[in-house]
């Protein structure tokens, strides 16, 4: 099967996903994520796959967010769709695969970027990677999981900290953090994560399931949350502030609120 932004790899069991749109920062279009579901998907029902490893093509970004210019311009109604949507396509539905997903973090991972990786069951990160969530910064909120994730993930406390302050972590805080699993050089991120994806290979694929499901359920209280999130998502896109912040990404300057 053939993607116009995806390209897929096998080594050994693993399943490599690279999101490929470097000049657009691998920012998330709506065709990029039908296209991971499909992948996703792919890679689940194939019995021969045992593990999968998310990363982003090129040496600058994992995934810079959710695509700006294509939402900008959207409604309340369209802003929750989305949320939900994503929810349903990608982010939940990574979250609950069967099969270990990996996020090998390779550069800027922003927004609905951070949001994916923290869907992933596990992250590596590159030395020069940069994560956030900035969304305040653009006039609206995390709308693809980011407010449970992250506070799951770092606490309560810092995580309200990253969202209010569009704050950036550098991989080493995110490793003090929580964040991330690991830190390696940028050179050695695919060879690391594919080490530790050769791990998962060579042990019981119904137990590796079961675990994963177990884990998740622990979890499944956070659809109130995740409908929550959606809803005020969804809310930001009525406010002027949303149209400021959004105009203001596209024309390359900064941002002048008004809280209306
Ligand atoms: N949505 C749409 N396009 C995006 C994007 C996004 N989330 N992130 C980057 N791009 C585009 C830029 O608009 C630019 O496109 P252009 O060349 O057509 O103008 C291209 O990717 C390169 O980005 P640029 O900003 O020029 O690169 P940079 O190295 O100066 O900065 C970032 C990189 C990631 C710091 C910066 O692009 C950024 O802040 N992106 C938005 C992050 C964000 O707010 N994400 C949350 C979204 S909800």
């Amino acid at each position: 099967m053939s993607f116009q932004f995806l390209l897929l790899e096998n080594i050994g069991a693993t399943r490599i996903i690279t999101i490929n749109r470097p000049d657009q920062m691998n920012a998330l279009n709506k065709a990029t994520i039908e296209e991971l579901h499909t992948a996703f998907e792919d890679a689940e029902a194939d019995e021969h796959v045992r593990a999968i490893i998310l990363t982003g093509a090129g040496e600058k970004a994992f995934v810079a967010g959710a695509d700006i210019k294509e939402f900008a311009s959207f409604s309340v109604e369209q802003g929750m769709e989305l949320s939900l949507l994503g929810h349903e396509q990608l982010f939940n539905f990574v979250e609950r695969l069967n099969t270990p997903v990996i996020a090998a973090v390779n550069g800027y991972a922003f927004g609905g970027g951070l949001e994916l990786a923290m869907s992933c069951h596990m992250r590596v990160a590159s030395s020069n990677a940069v994560m956030g969530l900035p969304e305040v910064s653009l006039g609206v909120i995390p709308g693809y999981g980011g407010t449970q994730r992250l506070p799951r993930l770092v606490g309560r406390g810092k995580a309200t900290e990253l969202i209010v302050t569009a704050g950036r972590l550098s991989a080493a805080d995110a490793l003090q953090w929580g964040l991330v699993n690991h830190v390696v050089e940028l050179e050695a991120l695919m060879q690391f994560t594919t080490d530790l994806a050769g791990k998962i290979e060579k042990l019981s694929p119904s137990a590796i399931s079961s675990a994963l499901r177990a884990v998740q359920a622990g979890f499944d209280s956070e659809s109130v949350g995740l409908k929550a999130e959606a809803e005020e998502f969804g809310k930001c896109f009525g406010t002027e502030d949303f149209k400021e912040g959004t105009t203001a990404f596209m024309e390359k300057r900064k941002p002048t609120f008004t809280g209306k």
